[in-house]
């Protein structure tokens, strides 16, 4: 207990000093997780760290089609350090979606989605739906040939929606077209949406504190020898991943600022003029594949959504009750051409929809879902798993002696 007599009173009546204590510095973890670790609580920073460079922006910004791009170069050119905060924000995004993307990846080789930890993946595909709307919608804003061309095509597959699809479009655009309405509300949800996506990640806490993380080995500590206090083996360790993250952020933010942009997007809207070529950001490459492969609109649009919802049914697609790939021989390969499928289908997303890419796309697609429909619950009946380690430390032993 702390002797601070302040502390000591507010902990009585409203007890966060004894919460903050118990979630972030006697909290048991295992002792023997990875760097892949690290990825959480820097995608909680990266969050922060949006929240405080969007506010900033969102006091100079004009949500208006008269205004919108000129604002944004206001910010860049005459409001102070506006360039820097700009930068940061435009860059955080792709930012957190790399690591959103390591740490989803992490759960699905590691196997933390399986019991009991369902709730904790499912909110994080939850997590993962906003935060896909948020981007979406703030790329919209700068008003640029992207931003509006984007918005025109995506919030257009709506209208493939039999029967009520154009009465939907013309309600998420606020009018017949995309114009001022769209771009106002746009704006209204991208500055709210992140606090919904702080108030999941709360819950994402909850559900995680209440089993604990998971570990490379997928075997649960057996002994409390197993198990180290959060502080100060994991602030150290994320202190040091934080630093890593900000150096490499910050090279980009300063040396390669446009490296993840569209060069496109630096051009005013413009109604009369459609681009060569409209692509999305990198981080919707995949699923952008899949909606231009699948030969139907409304079918594409399926595919599309169906690509992130099926994740949510994952805990029960894969019925093998071992956690960990370390111990699948069949489904460790196959995960890591799941990874390489998914890389395909990015590149695909940023070729034009003819020729060779369609039928790589075509193919792509298919195996997207042929794992997921198929291979995972194949793998849960025909799969022979390696003999899993009783505890922790035999699954260290057993690392050692192969070392
Ligand atoms: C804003 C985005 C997110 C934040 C801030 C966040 C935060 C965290 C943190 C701090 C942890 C504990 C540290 C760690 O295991 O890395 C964690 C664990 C976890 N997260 Fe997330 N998360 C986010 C998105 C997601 C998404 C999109 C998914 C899956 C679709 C997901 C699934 C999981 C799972 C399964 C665990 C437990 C991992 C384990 O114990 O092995 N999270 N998250």
């Amino acid at each position: 207990m702390n002797n601070n007599k302040v502390v000591q009173w507010i902990d009585t009546r409203l007890p966060i000093f004894t919460f903050m204590r118990h979630a972030l510095k006697e909290y048991p973890t295992p002792k023997n997780l990875n760097f892949l670790w690290n990825t959480g609580s820097l995608a909680g920073i990266t969050l922060l760290i949006m929240i405080i460079t969007g506010i900033t922006l969102a006091m100079h910004y004009c949500p208006d089609p008269e205004d919108a791009f000129q604002s944004v170069e206001r910010i860049m050119r005459d409001v102070n350090y506006g360039w820097l905060i700009r930068y940061i924000h435009m860059n955080g995004a792709s930012f957190f979606f790399v690591l959103v993307y390591i740490h989803i990846f992490r759960g699905m080789y590691y196997g933390s989605y399986k019991s009991p930890r369902e709730l904790l993946w499912i909110l994080g595909v939850v997590i993962f739906l906003m935060m896909m709307a948020t981007a979406f919608m703030g790329y919209v804003l700068p008003w640029g040939q992207m931003s509006f061309w984007g918005a025109k095509v995506i919030t257009n597959l709506f209208s493939a929606i039999p029967i009520v699809g154009d009465t939907i479009v013309h309600w998420l655009l606020g009018g017949p077209t995309v114009g001022a309405p769209t771009l106002n509300r746009f704006f209204a949800l991208h500055y709210l949406l992140p606090f919904g996506i702080v108030a999941i990640v709360c819950l994402h806490m909850v559900a995680l504190h209440q089993f604990g993380s998971n570990n490379p080995s997928g075997v649960d500590p057996k002994h409390p020898s197993e198990q180290i206090p959060f502080h100060p083996y994991y602030t150290v360790k994320d202190l040091l991943g934080l630093s890593i993250y900000l150096f490499v952020f910050a090279f980009v933010v300063f040396f390669a600022p446009n490296f993840f942009g569209e060069p496109e997007n630096y051009n005013p809207a413009n109604s009369m003029v459609t681009p060569v070529h409209i692509v999305p950001e990198w981080y919707f490459l995949p699923f952008y594949a899949i909606l231009r492969s699948i030969p139907s609109k409304l079918g594409g649009v399926m595919g599309m959504f169906g690509a992130v919802f099926v994740l949510f049914l994952l805990p029960w697609l894969d019925r093998s009750r071992v956690r960990s790939a370390t111990f699948r021989p069949l489904y460790r390969p196959l995960f890591w051409v799941f990874v390489l499928n998914s890389i395909v289908l990015g590149w695909i997303g940023s070729q034009p929809p003819e020729g060779i890419y369609l039928i790589i796309g075509r193919g792509a697609t298919a195996y997207y879902f042929f794992h997921f429909f198929v291979l995972l619950p194949l793998l849960s009946v025909i799969e022979k798993p390696l003999p899993v380690p009783d505890s922790i430390t035999l699954y260290l032993d057993q690392k050692k002696r192969a070392v």
